[in-house]
């Protein structure tokens, strides 16, 4: 495995790159499985309200679920003990995706509300309140060795802020922004830390990496998303001359 590098692979052939407890911190966002919300398509124009990406293309909810536990299991083998994990998650597969994190040993912990203070808005004929709302679970293996206290009133489960926009936004469906991100990594990791995410998508956790002063590794098995990871690298290098670590590289 090289430091500071993103892999265009599918994680689960990545994954054997990557040596038994080596990772300080996993972060990651892995698809949501939105393609369930099929059985809403008889609405009128429910294309403007159904999420379907391409990355979300599983079966069936068991081949999604067995798909996340053996990423999981993989996470396990690979992070340190004392290392912290954080995965993006929607409401409703939040209850199994707790149990996979316990069932392959890691000890879940918390989990963090994001309330988007932008989301798309509730449409009257859906009949459902706005998806305002996204979770990141946080587990350990084992008691968090890495604990950075924040400000009291910044130790919260919950945290607020838009949705990626202005410059920060790619062309990418799901991207995070860096300032929900950040604060998590700061609190689990130390500078020089590796930090693993399996689906970088747009590179989030690595250009987080990157300000932070921590190293990466990942994986993002879709040609595009890898494009925009590339472009996102050069504007960090542009932008931060000075920058004396590791160069970060996807191949
Ligand atoms: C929810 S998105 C991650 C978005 C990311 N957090 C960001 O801020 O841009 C999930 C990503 O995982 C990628 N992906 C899906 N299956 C994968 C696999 N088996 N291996 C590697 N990447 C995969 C998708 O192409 C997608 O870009």
């Amino acid at each position: 495995m090289k430091i500071n590098q993103i892999y265009k692979t599918d994680c689960l052939s990545g994954f054997a790159k990557i040596g038994d407890e080596s990772v300080d911190l996993i972060f990651t966002d892995p698809p949501y499985f939105q393609n369930r919300a099929k059985d809403v398509k008889g609405l009128k124009n429910h294309k403007d309200v159904v999420t379907e990406f391409k990355f979300d293309g599983y079966a069936s909810e068991e081949e999604y679920l067995q798909f996340l536990e053996k990423v999981l299991r993989e996470c396990y083998r690979v992070a340190k003990l004392g290392a912290s994990g954080y995965l993006w998650c929607g409401d409703d597969f939040v209850s199994y995706i707790n149990r996979i994190v316990s069932k392959v040993g890691f000890q879940f912990r918390k989990v963090i509300h994001w309330h988007k203070t932008n989301p798309f808005p509730a449409i009257y004929t859906r009949k459902m309140f706005a998806n305002s709302m996204e979770l990141l679970v946080h587990f350990s293996k084992g008691t968090p060795k890495t604990w950075n206290h924040k400000p009291v009133n910044e130790m919260h489960n919950f945290i607020e802020s838009p949705i990626c926009m202005g410059k920060e936004r790619k062309k990418h469906e799901t991207q995070k922004p860096l300032k929900v991100c950040i604060p998590f990594i700061e609190i689990s990791s130390n500078a020089g830390d590796l930090i693993l995410d399996p689906f970088m998508g747009s590179g989030t956790t690595a250009i987080a990496a990157l300000i932070t002063n921590r190293n990466f590794t990942g994986f993002e098995i879709d040609e595009k998303y890898c494009t925009i990871i590339n472009q996102r690298f050069n504007e960090f290098l542009l932008q931060n001359k000075d920058f004396n670590g590791k160069r970060p590289t996807i191949d």
